[in-house]
């Protein structure tokens, strides 16, 4: 039985008060069956980490480098996130796969990211999606299958514990528009199956698949109840703490 995870994703909001405010707030969620991990902006980390110490509430951080230490003005790595908290981290997000003209993340960057953040002891989450006009061309199974063999690779059997994939296409995501929980289910399948080829079908069992775009109270049940969505990956519902806590209560 995998157990369900849902990760607040703050993106770039909040400050310092209404960080700490909502973290504090969210602290009783550390206590149910279900995982609950918070990504907020780097600065509050720290924060945000001491909030919920002892609640078993966890925090990650939005993205890592990867490299430990160097000439890389602006950039934070694994090694900072652990230091600063973080269990966890957010690796492959779609606004950073695709914004930033010029260097948009790959897949073989996030790939060494991947690497090194597991190396040095953090969990990772890996977004996966993809775009509206790839879904119309049909290509949505190609996108998926291509993302992860090459954000995954060289993964060692044992890692793959530490990794959680989120499966968050990138027309639901702030759209409102969110997949259908059919739609969604049969991406998740596709996704466990990709991992079955990659390992073994016993490493796709036991790997969870969050789903992310447009989630709220009011649609988490009846994506959360199909058989292959083992959570959720939240953006703005998670700046609520009634919203959040709705969701955490509609994973199974
Ligand atoms: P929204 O829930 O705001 O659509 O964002 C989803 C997301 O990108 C989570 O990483």
């Amino acid at each position: 039985m995998r157990k369900s995870i849902i990760g607040g994703n703050w993106k770039m909001n909040m400050r310092a008060s209404s960080a700490k405010e909502l973290a504090s707030a969210l602290r009783p969620l550390g206590s149910g069956d279900c995982e609950v991990v918070l990504f907020p902006p780097f600065v509050y980390l720290k924060d945000v980490a001491d909030a919920v110490r002892g609640s078993g509430v966890h925090v990650g951080g939005q993205n890592c480098h990867s490299e430990p230490d160097g000439a890389f003005t602006g950039e934070i790595s694994a090694e900072m996130l652990k230091d600063s908290g973080a269990d966890y981290v957010l690796l492959g997000h779609s606004e950073r796969r695709a914004y930033h003209d010029g260097w948009g993340e790959s897949s073989s960057w996030i790939n060494a990211k991947l690497t090194h953040a597991l190396g040095v002891g953090l969990k990772a989450i890996l977004c996966v999606g993809e775009t509206i006009a790839e879904r119309e061309a049909g290509r949505t199974n190609d996108v998926l299958g291509g993302q992860l063999r090459q954000s995954l690779a060289g993964i060692s059997a044992e890692r793959t514990i530490d990794v959680v994939i989120a499966y968050e296409p990138v027309w639901a995501i702030g759209t409102g528009k969110t997949a259908t929980p059919q739609m969604a289910e049969g991406a998740h399948a596709f996704i466990r199956g990709v991992i079955g080829r990659m390992w073994d079908e016993g490493i796709a069992q036991q790997m969870r698949i969050q789903y992310g775009g447009s989630v709220k109270a009011s649609n988490a049940r009846e994506l959360l109840s199909q058989t292959d969505i083992d959570g959720a990956l939240v953006g703005g519902a998670s700046l609520s703490a009634d919203e959040f806590a709705a969701i955490v209560k509609a994973a199974k």
